[in-house]
Parts: C-alpha cells; sequence; structure tokens
C-alpha cells in the first residue's frame, strides 16, 4: 500500500505520514514499512526490499490507512434494542429492556438472523477487533461465535454466567450448569478451524461472569477455578458503572472490601481482565486494578445515555493502567467506536470543566481533555493492551497484523471532499480528526483482518 498512513505512538503522539509505503506479505502479516517515499522512489524501494512483481494498491488523495479500530466492550445480543431503554438507569434498564431482549435468543432462528446483520455492521463501522458478551444461551452464542468466524473479525466472544438476581425467565438454573456451559462453550469455539496465520486464533472464548450481581459466589468461585487453570483464558466482566450497582454489590458481598476487591477475591481481576465501565472506583479499587494490570474498557457512550457518570479515564492513564474503548450497546446507542471516541473526548472535558482552575501538571492526564493523539490511542494501541493483543495489532510494524481502515473523505459518488471541504486545506492529522468527529461508515471503505478484505463500502457483498 502506498499513500497516507496514521499510525499510533503512544498517548501523546502519532504518525502522520503522507507518503508511506507499507508491505503486507502474504500471512498478512506486516513485511516492512518504508515511511517516507517519494512517488518517484517507489518501484526502487519495492526492489531494495526484494519486492519485484509485486502490486503496489495506491491510495487516492482523500484516503489514508489507520489501523482498525478495537471495540473492547459491546453486547451482541442487545442491538434489536439500540435507542431504547434510555429513560432507566443501570438496574432497571437491564429488567425493563435488556434482559427482555436477551431472552430471545433462545431461539437460534433469530439468533442466526440477528447476529449476521449485527457482525455486518459492527465491521463495516471499523471495528477490527471486537469484545462480544453474547446471552446465557451456550447454542445461540456458540452461533454468534461462529457467525464471526465466518466474518473473518478478531473477537472475543463470551457466552454470559449468571445464575441469580435475573429474571426467572433469563437465568441460568445453578452454579454448575453456568460452569458446565462455559465449558462446553470455550470448547466449541477452539475447536473452529483456524481461519488465518494469525499468531492466536482470530475468534477466541472469554469467560464472561455477566457482573457480581448475577453470580453466587459459589459460581464466582467456580469462574475463578476455571481461570486459573487455563492462564491465557481472557475474563470481560462489568465493574462499578452505577451508583445503586456499587450499593447492591457491596451488600451482596460483606466480606470484601470493594466491588473490585469481589472480583480479585475469586481470582478474577488479573493481566486478562477486561473491566467495562469502572465509573467510581475508589481509590483503593484503583490501585488494586493497577496492580493486577487488569485493563478498564472505557463506555461514555453508555455512560451519558444511562446517566452513570463520567469515568476518570486521565486518572487511570496517570495511574498506567491500560484503557481501551468500549461501544457497550445497547446501553452505548451506537455500534461505531467512532461514537465512543466523540464521548470519550465530550467525558474528558467534563471533567475538565469540573476542575477548572486547578493547577494542571504537564506530563499528566487528569483532569485535561483528551487529545486527538489520545483518542487515536484509546481506539486502537489501548484496545489492544486491554485484549493483550498490542504485540500483534493496533498499531503499524513489522511483524505485527495488518488490521487496517481504509478511510476515505471521497463521498459516495467518489467525489472529493464529502465535507465540503478542499482535500488540499487539512494535513493528513487535521484529516484524522475530523474523521473522528464528522465521520461514519460511509467514510471507511476497506476493513482489513489479518491482511484480508473483511468489509467498508467496498466490499463485495
Ligand atoms: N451490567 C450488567 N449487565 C450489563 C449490561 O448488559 N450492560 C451494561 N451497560 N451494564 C451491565
Ligand atoms: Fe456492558
Amino acid at each position: 500500500y502506498y499513500g497516507s498512513v496514521v499510525n499510533p505512538v503512544n498517548l501523546g503522539t502519532f504518525k502522520a505520514l503522507p507518503s508511506c509505503l507499507l508491505a503486507v506479505g502474504p500471512t498478512g502479516n506486516i513485511d516492512w514499512i518504508a515511511e517516507h517515499v517519494g512517488d518517484s522512489m517507489v518501484q526502487e524501494t519495492m526492489a531494495a526490499h526484494g519486492y519485484v512483481d509485486v502490486e503496489v494498491v495506491c491510495l487516492r488523495e482523500g484516503e489514508f490507512i489507520m489501523p482498525g479500530l478495537i471495540d473492547t466492550h459491546t453486547h451482541a445480543s442487545q442491538v434489536p434494542n439500540l435507542g431504547s431503554g434510555q429513560q432507566y438507569e443501570l438496574l432497571d434498564w437491564l429488567d425493563k429492556v435488556t434482559f427482555p431482549m436477551e431472552s430471545r435468543f433462545s431461539d437460534l432462528d433469530f439468533a442466526m438472523r440477528s447476529y449476521a446483520s449485527v457482525v455486518r455492521r459492527i465491521i463495516d463501522s471499523g471495528t477490527t477487533t471486537c469484545c462480544y458478551f453474547g446471552t446465557i444461551h451456550l447454542e445461540g452464542t456458540k452461533v454468534l461465535a461462529e457467525t464471526v468466524h465466518a466474518s473473518g473479525q478478531r473477537a472475543f466472544v463470551g457466552k454470559c454466567d449468571m445464575d441469580r438476581n435475573s429474571p426467572s425467565y433469563y437465568i441460568e438454573p445453578s452454579a454448575e450448569a453456568s460452569i458446565s456451559a462455559a465449558k462446553a462453550f470455550i470448547s466449541h469455539v477452539r475447536q473452529l478451524p483456524s481461519n488465518s496465520d494469525s499468531a492466536e486464533p482470530l475468534v477466541q472464548p472469554i469467560l464472561t461472569p455477566r457482573f457480581a450481581i448475577t453470580c453466587t459466589a459459589s459460581l464466582l468461585k467456580s469462574l475463578g477455578g476455571l481461570a486459573a487453570s487455563d492462564p491465557n483464558l481472557r475474563i470481560q466482566t462489568h465493574i462499578s458503572e452505577n451508583p445503586n450497582e456499587v450499593a447492591f454489590t457491596t451488600s451482596l458481598f460483606p466480606e470484601c472490601s470493594s466491588y473490585a476487591d469481589v472480583y480479585a477475591s475469586f481470582g478474577l481481576l488479573r493481566a486478562n481482565t477486561i473491566l467495562a465501565h469502572a465509573v467510581h472506583l475508589n481509590d483503593e479499587e484503583i490501585e488494586l486494578v493497577a496492580q493486577t494490570k487488569a485493563g478498564i474498557s472505557h463506555c461514555p457512550t453508555s455512560n451519558f445515555n444511562l446517566n452513570s457518570g463520567v469515568a476518570p479515564i486521565g486518572i487511570y492513564l496517570d495511574r498506567g493502567i491500560k484503557v481501551g474503548l468500549g461501544t457497550d450497546v445497547s446501553g452505548g446507542y451506537s455500534p461505531s467506536i467512532l461514537s465512543a471516541i466523540r464521548n470519550a473526548s465530550i467525558a474528558s472535558k467534563v471533567v475538565a470543566m469540573q476542575h477548572r482552575g486547578d493547577p494542571l501538571k504537564p506530563a499528566e492526564f487528569a483532569n485535561k481533555q483528551l487529545s486527538v493523539a489520545s483518542l487515536l490511542y484509546l481506539a486502537t494501541l489501548g484496545g489492544a493492551e486491554v485484549c493483550n493483543l498490542e504485540k500483534s495489532v493496533g498499531s503499524f510494524s513489522v511483524g505485527k497484523s495488518f488490521d487496517a481502515l481504509v478511510v476515505s473523505v471521497r463521498d459516495d459518488a467518489g467525489n472529493p471532499a464529502m465535507w465540503g471541504l478542499d482535500l488540499t486545506s487539512r494535513s493528513l492529522g487535521g484529516r484524522l480528526e475530523q474523521f473522528f468527529f464528522c465521520g461514519d461508515d460511509r467514510n471507511i471503505s476497506r476493513v482489513f483482518v489479518q491482511g484480508k478484505l473483511i468489509g467498508g463500502t467496498a466490499y463485495a457483498r
């Protein structure tokens, strides 16, 4: 690929490379990158790397390549509820709209039809790696894993574990039943045939205790045992999203010192645990998350929409905690990480407004608005770190997988500048910012996972 490439480096920096040559080998891994190559030097640079008779895909003016977006937290089974129930806060929302919808996924035909459209829509939104919650249904969640597998997306898929504080029509009959379905689900996903040359299989199971409220101590204990016997198994759950949820949780586990301590004491807080929300953690919990190296999925669209609160992401970043973005559909009303990016920006500005006038230290993130570089980082490399996939995805470097988007500011008819701008009037970094705040899936023309085209407006379906 030859043209404009955007590559995140760290929370404060990204590279904007207007004439980059990026070589993807037959396995879908990046072979080499030449960051600054003039038009006249393309063939010569290829030859110097031993690339003879290799096709060069030249990006058009107004197009750029960036790493694929990573959604560290979403519920595939809640997509049919998008944009409804937002008059409720978390616990009522679960009861009134979410559990009723999820219960419908016992119907395999409904599951097949829903998941096919959900996964397609998420891929076309530019999400190349996705952490999915399914439902409590073993068969229905197998359908989700198979649908994702067939699509070529990179993903973690989890069957929800919940054996209490759930309605009679949507609950697992016992801790034993929940664990045995979890084990069956894990084996099933691990037996799916390999469909790429990726270092780890594209689709992997993830242990998914829904949250402490819906899990008995006996279930959490068994899940912790399962996790201990399988150190590479990722874990995902919710934490400290809403004040009433926090109060209910601590009342259910009086022997634990905090919400985070519930997960820690059952062996569920570790370096490959993904904690969604973390809006209301206290200092002791922040310390526990930092020490265990668990990652946080920041879901700002959902946190605004369900009136949950504003997560202090700057504090977590200062503490060195891994943070990625999550859409948390349908707590969040959009399946696109672009919405999470915008709301992460607004959330950070809300925090900054509350601290206007406070002395700010130069190197810190706390109480400041997030920069475009930070937003890019959270949506890509930060998400990769949260998934423990930072060695293979999240940015472009030699040996990493080519999980990427071609972003285009042309309109559907191929006219330049769909935002009414002269293409030359903005820098590459400026176009990235414009895509983040004004773009949508019409601007994502190609979506690649492990070098393979799997979606976007130019994908034939
Ligand atoms: N906590 C427990 N379950 C859920 C869920 O489905 N969505 C959100 N946002 N929070 C939860
Ligand atoms: Fe969620």
